[in-house]
């Protein structure tokens, strides 16, 4: 059943949108922790180079391909070349594969949130969280209680659901984000916080971490699975893409920076490792809230803020494949959705395993959870991103102008799109691989 082609009712509407697709886990979870693990402020300044002129450009493409086709993923490239089908639902699997482990991470959050809300906060996280990570149920329940929270949205449709969603978390979340911040800057630990987040060491400076740095630049800002051509796809004709892409990247860096400024004041404040790992906000955040002024309010909001970051990011994974769905299987809406969920469910419980009764099942080396993760991350993104660039610079002609406007910053992007930013992310992939 064909539905009206939906469009963002404002401008605003679409920023925080696009906004809400880019700032998830991505920004207050990953990228605290990684920009912990290698060295803080080169981390930081290599990581703001490589999106302000190198991500840029596949964002802009993508934004451009939605805008000027119309059409969800799979139909936008099959419009460029039917051979191409087959690579549009390349990048729909992608978005799956990482809702499948971005969705167990939400479950966790919900946990999280209930324990803070309902004032039964672990003496020692340490040991609470693997237990409670390695559950056979409750993790189960929860990463689907997280999905069916994502899905009302774009089951009840892109205004009525998504739209909605976003013109109220995101403002939220701005704020709650700004008050925990001031927060954390009036604890002992900000002075050294801060200089570990804005002053260089750079003999920390080496390939893997420019690799690293590149790899979360096309996560956190949802390039190359399709999610940022789909919302492009609901964008009002007159929408100027290198401007809006631009506010895109100000909006999502400033969170993660934000982020940064809540997370390593506490950190420093207790002494704590900032290289701690994926665990910094499960483990050893929860633990120094406990031992803070306002312990129960301070991880509630934490939590609070955390999930309608992951809402919104996950309600954009689903609505990638929804659209795709909906297009190419003749699918109604409603019936894309469940089916979605229902697989992302299934493919989910191994993920959840991964933390118990899983852990010694291994794919190369790596849990389920893992896998996805790497294969994710690693591959996917770099390659999708790739030829996402290639296909754009080469086979669309009107891209120069759409997604760049005109004059000299429009053909050197044009020649980036072309050439440079590809061999970067090919250059990226077999270094991953390698
Ligand atoms: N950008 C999101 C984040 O940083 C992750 C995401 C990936 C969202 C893919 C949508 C699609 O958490």
């Amino acid at each position: 059943m064909e539905e009206k082609r939906a469009e963002w009712s404002s401008h605003i509407s679409f920023i925080l949108a696009t906004v809400g697709s880019a700032v998830g886990l991505g920004n207050v979870w990953r990228f605290p922790y990684i920009m912990g693990k290698y060295g803080g402020a080169v981390f930081l300044f290599t990581y703001l180079f490589l999106i302000a002129f190198i991500c840029i450009v596949p964002l802009c493409a993508e934004l451009a391909l939605g805008k000027m086709s119309r059409k969800d993923t799979v139909s936008a490239f099959s419009l460029i070349n039917p051979k191409l089908k087959g690579f549009g639902w390349l990048c729909v699997i992608t978005v799956v594969l990482i809702s499948c482990f971005y969705f167990v991470v939400g479950g966790w959050i919900l946990q999280y949130l209930w324990l803070f809300i309902t004032n039964n906060i672990p003496e020692n996280f340490s040991q609470y969280f693997p237990v409670f990570a390695s559950g056979t149920v409750v993790p189960v329940i929860l990463t689907i209680l997280f999905l069916i929270l994502c899905a009302v949205f774009p089951f009840r449709g892109v205004n009525k659901g998504i739209e909605k969603a976003n013109n109220i978390m995101m403002p939220l979340l701005a704020l709650m984000l700004v008050l925990l911040a001031i927060y954390s800057l009036t604890l002992p630990g900000a002075k050294e916080g801060l200089e570990f987040m804005f002053k260089p060491d750079f003999s920390k400076f080496d390939s893997t971490m420019v690799l690293t740095a590149l790899g979360q630049a096309l996560f956190t800002l949802s390039i190359g699975m399709g999610a940022i051509l789909t919302y492009g796809s609901y964008m009002k004709k007159d929408t100027k893409i290198l401007k809006s892409s631009y506010t895109l990247i100000g909006f999502d860096t400033t969170v993660s920076l934000l982020s940064g400024i809540m997370i390593f004041p506490i950190v420093f404040s207790f002494g704590v490792e900032p290289t701690a790992g994926p665990t910094l906000i499960f483990i050893s955040l929860p633990e120094m809230f406990s031992q803070l002024p306002f312990a129960q309010a301070l991880g509630a909001l934490f939590f609070i803020l955390i999930l309608f970051a992951a809402v919104t990011s996950g309600i954009s994974m689903l609505e990638t494949a929804i659209a795709s769905m909906i297009e190419n299987f003749n699918l109604t809406r409603k019936k894309a959705t469940v089916i979605l969920s229902v697989f992302i469910a299934l493919v989910s419980i191994p993920s959840v395993f991964s933390f118990g009764i899983m852990k010694d099942f291994l794919i190369f080396g790596k849990t389920f959870f893992d896998f996805l993760d790497f294969i994710t991350s690693n591959i996917l993104l770099p390659l999708n991103t790739a030829i996402i660039c290639l296909v754009a610079g080469w086979l669309v002609k009107s891209i120069k102008k759409e997604a760049f406007g005109e004059g000299i910053i429009s053909n050197i992007f044009y020649f980036l799109l072309k050439t440079i930013v590809p061999l970067i992310f090919i250059i990226v992939l077999v270094a991953g691989l390698i």
